[in-house]
């Protein structure tokens, strides 16, 4: 990382920061920017956080900001505090009935596969897993491991944008059309998504798809959005009942009513979020409709380059297409295949305390310990090349 990519932002100097992908990194003038609406606030707190007074027009702006870099309507969207609670809100208000059976993946987010299984298990409905291999060679090893899954008794699925532990981009526009041709109502965990992959929600159509706005947009923690096609809303709780549930004047609709108020709450991370996007846009400026474009190609070529680094320095093949790719990319390490979690931590502890990297190294499955790296526009090839000759010591 040299200084001029790393002056905008917070990060220590001293630290190789290949985790993005985790809780993002938000840049010092979007913390800045946060600081200036929590100042307005503590200034005249009534004026300003009083649903009727000020705050829903300043939500609206960030709404209509987010629906125009996701191609939806403003209507559709609601906010939340992450991709857990987006994924939370939808699962639990599913009318599941027993015999019902909701399928996710193995490369699924742990967390949002915890609140599928608790909503399953309340209405007596089962939970399947389909099995995407790893490595993989092609998106067409998705689509049928996930049909190999679906049967009559599906009602409901979960797929990711971008899967956590194992860095891939899932072809959703075909797992979707898969899922609406089988009569299955389809959730989409965008979490790692805005910032890292044009999205146009109008043409995907999937039913939810909920994302985070701290991770690749690198607005400030804690902030997402959950998008509900307008046929499901009137089912859609959020996760706290507030006002919103019976007063009027919390929004337009009853859906963002209801969303709109989780109670007295800090709406500095939403309210940052236009600085962000706009400091990310002014970085690598496109032409076009998606000002995005420049970061996206910047960010995946980046991932691309860094992970040939590591493969060629360690003799490995590819666990996946570089098409299958964003702006992570995950490598199993076969020296460490038969290490035990004391020795993986030991390997994590190694390369933070010794080398200086912060990055996951974990077992994903039996036979695959795995590192993670992603790559934003703070990240330079040569922390790569280094972390190579690291991994290469500790294997
Ligand atoms: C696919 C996926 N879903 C959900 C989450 C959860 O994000 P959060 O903790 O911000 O809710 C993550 C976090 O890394 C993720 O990768």
């Amino acid at each position: 990382m040299n200084d001029t990519q790393r002056e905008p932002w917070l990060i220590r100097s001293d630290l190789d920061f290949l985790n993005h992908g985790s809780f993002g990194a938000t840049p010092r003038c979007v913390i800045e920017n946060q600081r200036h609406w929590q100042n307005l606030l503590e200034e005249d707190p009534i004026e300003f956080l009083a649903p009727e007074r000020s705050l829903l027009p300043k939500l609206d702006f960030v709404r209509e900001t987010v629906a125009k870099e996701i191609n939806a309507s403003s209507r559709d969207v609601v906010f939340v505090r992450n991709a857990t609670e987006g994924v939370n809100a939808v699962v639990r208000s599913l009318p599941l009935r027993a015999g019902d059976e909701i399928l996710v993946t193995n490369h699924g987010y742990n967390a949002c596969i915890n609140a599928v299984s608790q909503a399953a298990n309340i209405a007596g409905a089962a939970v399947t897993t389909a099995n995407i291999p790893f490595p993989i060679q092609s998106p067409d090893e998705v689509v049928r491991a996930i049909e190999r899954r679906i049967s009559p008794k599906t009602t409901w699925m979960l797929i990711d944008h971008v899967t956590s532990p194992t860095g891939i981009v899932l072809p959703v526009a075909q797992l979707i059309e898969l899922a609406h041709s089988n009569n299955i109502r389809v959730m989409v965990d965008g979490a790692h998504a805005p910032g890292m992959l044009p999205l146009n929600l109008n043409e995907l159509k999937p039913d939810y798809y909920t994302a985070n706005h701290h991770k690749w947009w690198c607005g400030p923690k804690v902030s997402g959005f959950l998008y509900v096609d307008e046929e499901s809303q009137d089912e859609v709780l959020p996760s706290i009942i507030s006002h919103g549930a019976n007063m009027e004047g919390y929004g337009p609709s009853k859906f963002q009513s209801q969303f709109n108020w989780p109670g007295t709450f800090d709406p500095s991370p939403l309210l940052a979020l236009p600085t962000a996007i706009d400091f990310l846009a002014g970085l690598h400026p496109a032409d076009g409709p998606n000002r995005l474009a420049g970061l996206l190609r910047h960010n995946h070529e980046l991932a691309v380059e860094g992970r040939r680094v590591i493969l060629n320095e360690l003799k490995l093949a590819e666990p996946a297409p570089e098409s299958m790719l964003g702006s992570l990319a995950t490598i199993p390490v076969p020296a460490w295949t038969n290490h035990t979690s004391v020795q993986i931590q030991a390997v994590r502890t190694a390369l933070r305390t010794e080398y200086r990297f912060e990055l996951p190294v974990f077992r994903f499955d039996a036979t695959n310990v795995c590192l993670r790296i992603s790559a934003q526009t703070y990240n330079s090839l040569d922390q790569y090349e280094r972390l190579a000759d690291a991994v290469t010591k500790l294997s």
